[in-house]
């Protein structure tokens, strides 16, 4: 059926293309495919229903599979996503992304983005050759998020699968599914089914416009890594990333972000040296608290509260451009 015509101009959107599955090529019959294998032109080509939502104009960012998202594809994404907002006559950006670092991405343009209008990342877990592809309803559905006049003032927003998530919120939980998102903790920012939106409660936490890191970008973000906690974990992981320079750790600790004796003498011995130490959970879920069993006062230790490990460490890197010290970067936490 035939959309209404217009009763006013549509939006100029900017789509700015990253790759990810939603642009990927598999040849038949084979289980794999190639990721970023369309362009933005030819994705937007092949739903022209898009046309009755917004005036999109496209800009090709980078062409990867999300895997290889790093912090200089961030920055620059960022710079593009900063230039379009600027222009006057843009009323939003959607960006295509693989699903694998969506959430990563998300956050961080949701901390360094400093404008109101909406920012909607969208992907698709399946090819745009396979069957039943989820890219082209994905992105009709990120695009008429971005045009729906109550989705600015947010904060960046993801959307696959007829769900609308909050960009800090969202996690990818399963490898293969079309649902893999979820928001554990404080669920949806709303529905959209082929275009028609419910919006929920707004967020909770400080984003784009009330956050400190939106505006100018810094040159290079520093050096923070992740290290995963297990049975039995030793301190030889955590002491070759302070000998690689790293300026920031972020624990993927078991249940309420702890870790064997063995790694938290390292971490403690990190902390000594000036390393910024956060503790977040391999779990999935939760709150990790400070000096529940882990006397964080006394170890220099930060506390990543809601945020899972991945999330956590763009939150450090971010956070270490302005200060090293343990209370204000914890601080960080409990506001964004
Ligand atoms: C990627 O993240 O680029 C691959 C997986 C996906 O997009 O679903």
């Amino acid at each position: 059926m035939a959309s209404p015509a217009p009763s006013s101009p549509l939006p100029r959107i900017r789509v700015l293309a990253t790759g990810g599955t939603i642009a990927g090529a598999q040849t038949v019959g084979s289980r794999g495919y190639q990721a970023a294998a369309f362009s933005i032109e030819a994705l937007v080509s092949a739903v022209p229903q898009l046309a009755t939502l917004a005036r999109l104009e496209v800009e090709q960012v980078a062409a990867i599979g999300s895997q290889d998202m790093d912090e200089a594809v961030w920055l620059r994404l960022a710079a593009r996503t900063q230039a379009a907002l600027a222009e006057p006559d843009i009323a939003a950006v959607v960006i295509t992304h693989g699903t694998d670092t969506m959430e990563e991405t998300g956050y961080f343009l949701n901390l360094v983005v400093p404008s109101a209008k909406p920012v909607v990342l969208v992907g698709a877990m399946r090819p745009a050759t396979e069957m039943s592809a989820d890219g082209p309803m994905n992105l009709y559905n990120a695009v008429a998020v971005a045009a729906h006049p109550e989705t600015g003032g947010r904060g960046v927003l993801v959307v696959a699968n007829d769900e609308i998530h909050f960009a800090r919120e969202v996690a990818k939980t399963n490898t293969t599914q079309v649902g893999t998102f979820k928001a554990t903790h404080r669920g949806l920012a709303g529905l959209v089914h082929a275009g028609r939106l419910h919006l929920y409660a707004p967020p909770v936490r400080a984003h784009t416009t009330q956050s400190e890191f939106a505006g100018p970008l810094p040159a290079a973000l520093p050096r923070v890594d992740i290290v995963y906690a297990h049975a039995g974990m030793g301190r030889e992981l955590v002491d070759a990333a302070v000998r690689a320079g790293a300026k920031g750790l972020v624990v993927a600790g078991v249940g309420d972000g702890n870790l064997h004796a063995n790694a938290l003498s390292a971490c403690a011995a990190a902390a000594r040296a000036g390393v910024a130490v956060v503790r977040s959970s391999r779990t999935g879920g939760g709150v990790v608290e400070r000096n529940i069993e882990i006397p964080d006062d006394e170890l220099g230790f930060i506390a990543a509260d809601e945020l899972n490990p991945q999330k956590a460490r763009v939150l450090l890197m971010l956070g270490l451009t302005r200060t090293a010290a343990p209370a204000a970067l914890q601080a960080l936490f409990y506001r964004y």
